[in-house]
């Protein structure tokens, strides 16, 4: 596969705005509104890449609608990540069928992680022949040109080369609500993991340039945003391929520098490039928030080494140890995976007394899935699924004790508090993020609130959130 970096010029940006155009007008001319519906499955990179999709879709002319049977264009964003989340997909792909039957104008298009399979292409191909455009990431830039191809007739579109990988500014972004935004900050994994499917999917790792991200960012806080989510595989990665003299944390202190009263986040971090400047950097910015997203993904060494995480459990938790030095009140999560090849219950055990070790605020818990392609889906697995189980309930009810103690402990605090949105619970009026993203439900609150900081009073708390009153 070939490493190198394209940066789509603006030129050809500006010629897939045409096609838009030419669909713009196409439909202009017809005597009803068109719309677009965007499933969205998977990560935050999905999320943003949805978010480019819906931009390109409005340029284009097109509504948009959550009800498959009023679409006219069903638009669904893959991911690969696990077995169980392709299950799905396909599942709701065949049963398209009937609202293309309803609808034989519909124009259904699947795209993301999946798509960019090529077994996943074949299978569509052959078996869900109502399926009209299908393209993976590296292709998302040129969605309008693929889409055309269909919109005018010109019969099914697949699209899913190992294109080296590509950077392309200037898409047309429509985001979903005005407090958050996600800014994609690199794309592709140069890791590895041997697990993981998407170094195969989304290309080696490259990253946009500082002065278009920072125009993004200072963007979106000119137009109030007051949270945004820097996103990459492995943020912590941003810079190597430029070869300029800045990296991650220098980027984040340049965005702690734009005027204004907004939060940072990011993720995803490997523990591998998680560094001292970094967390240094957070304790001094005052804007980037108190949280930490560090996958570990196991406890044992030599399932560590297995998975090509490249750090020892020894060497993870001297970073735990250095960034609670630095940010006494971090709060701190991670990803687990649970029944990897030839992971042992007593390896499986060296998990959970580093999960006791930590002590998270909370996990993301997974049951290895094999992905075809991974070294992963090669190795041995002896383990029976229902010993993986009866070891991930265990994980799960280690750490549902440790996030009930830690929610305890925020019990009559008083924090400043994003006010984010309408809380739909009987009894409570809105809802609030913690600077490290902890879930608050208001009581009572006025809607126009949301988008502001409050200081919100915790007044209770279970293992998975917290209540509490404005104070
Ligand atoms: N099986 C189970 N979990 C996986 N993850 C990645 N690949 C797999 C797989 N094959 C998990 C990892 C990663 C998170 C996003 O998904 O924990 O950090
Ligand atoms: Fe996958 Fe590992 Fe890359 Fe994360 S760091 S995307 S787990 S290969």
């Amino acid at each position: 596969m070939d490493t190198k970096t394209t940066r789509i010029s603006p030129e050809e940006i500006a010629r897939q705005g045409e096609f838009c155009e030419k669909i713009q007008e196409r439909l202009a001319a017809q005597p009803r509104a068109y719309l677009a519906f965007v499933d969205t499955y998977g990560c935050q990179q999905n999320e943003a890449d949805s978010e480019r999709l819906r931009g390109y879709l409005k340029s284009m002319g097109y509504g948009f609608t959550q009800d498959e049977n009023q679409a006219d264009v069903i638009l669904i964003n893959t991911c690969a990540i696990r077995g169980h989340a392709e299950d799905r997909v396909f599942g709701n792909i065949g049963a398209l069928v009937h609202s293309k039957r309803r609808h034989p104008g519909q124009i259904i298009c699947v795209c993301g992680c999946m798509a960019q399979e090529q077994q996943v292409a074949d299978r569509i191909r052959e078996s869900y022949r109502h399926v009209d455009l299908v393209f993976g990431p590296h292709a998302l830039w040129k969605f309008p040109e693929l889409f055309y191809r269909v919109f005018s007739r010109r019969g099914r579109v697949f699209e899913n080369t190992d294109e080296p990988g590509s950077i392309a500014e200037g898409i047309p972004v429509v985001r979903q609500g005005n407090v958050k935004a996600w800014v994609s900050i690199m794309y592709g994994c140069n890791n590895f993991c041997t697990y993981c499917i998407v170094p195969y999917v989304r290309g080696r790792e490259r990253s946009r340039l500082p002065e278009d991200v920072l125009a993004e960012c200072r963007g979106l806080v000119e137009e109030g945003y007051k949270d945004i989510t820097l996103l990459g595989q492995n943020v912590n990665s941003y810079g190597k391929d430029l070869g300029l003299d800045m990296d991650f944390a220098d980027l984040l202190a340049q965005i702690n520098d734009i005027p204004g009263d907004f939060l940072i986040r990011f993720m995803t971090s490997h523990p591998k490039d998680a560094s001292q400047k970094l967390f240094e950097t957070m304790a001094r910015c005052e804007k980037i928030a108190p949280v930490f997203h560090l996958p570990v993904q196991a406890g044992n060494d030599r399932v560590l080494k297995a998975m090509n995480r490249v750090y020892d459990r020894a060497t993870y938790l001297d970073k735990v140890k250095r960034l609670r030095e630095q940010i006494p009140d971090v709060v701190i999560t991670s990803d687990i995976i649970v029944g990897f090849p030839g992971e042992t219950t007593p390896e499986f055990e060296d998990t959970l007394s580093l999960i006791e070790e930590v002590e998270y605020d909370a996990l993301f818990t997974f049951i290895y899935s094999p992905r075809e392609g991974t070294p992963g889906a090669k190795m041995p697995d002896p383990m029976p699924m229902a010993e993986k189980k009866a070891n991930f309930q265990r994980l799960v009810d280690a750490q549902n004790a440790i996030s009930a103690k830690k929610h305890a402990a925020y019990m009559g605090k008083t924090l400043r508090c994003l006010i984010d949105g309408v809380c739909e619970e009987e009894g409570f009026a809105l809802t609030a993020r913690t600077p490290g993203n902890r879930l608050v439900r208001v009581k009572e609150g006025d809607e126009s609130l949301i988008g502001t900081f409050q200081n919100v009073t915790v007044t209770g708390a279970n293992t998975w959130s917290l209540w509490g009153e404005l104070a």
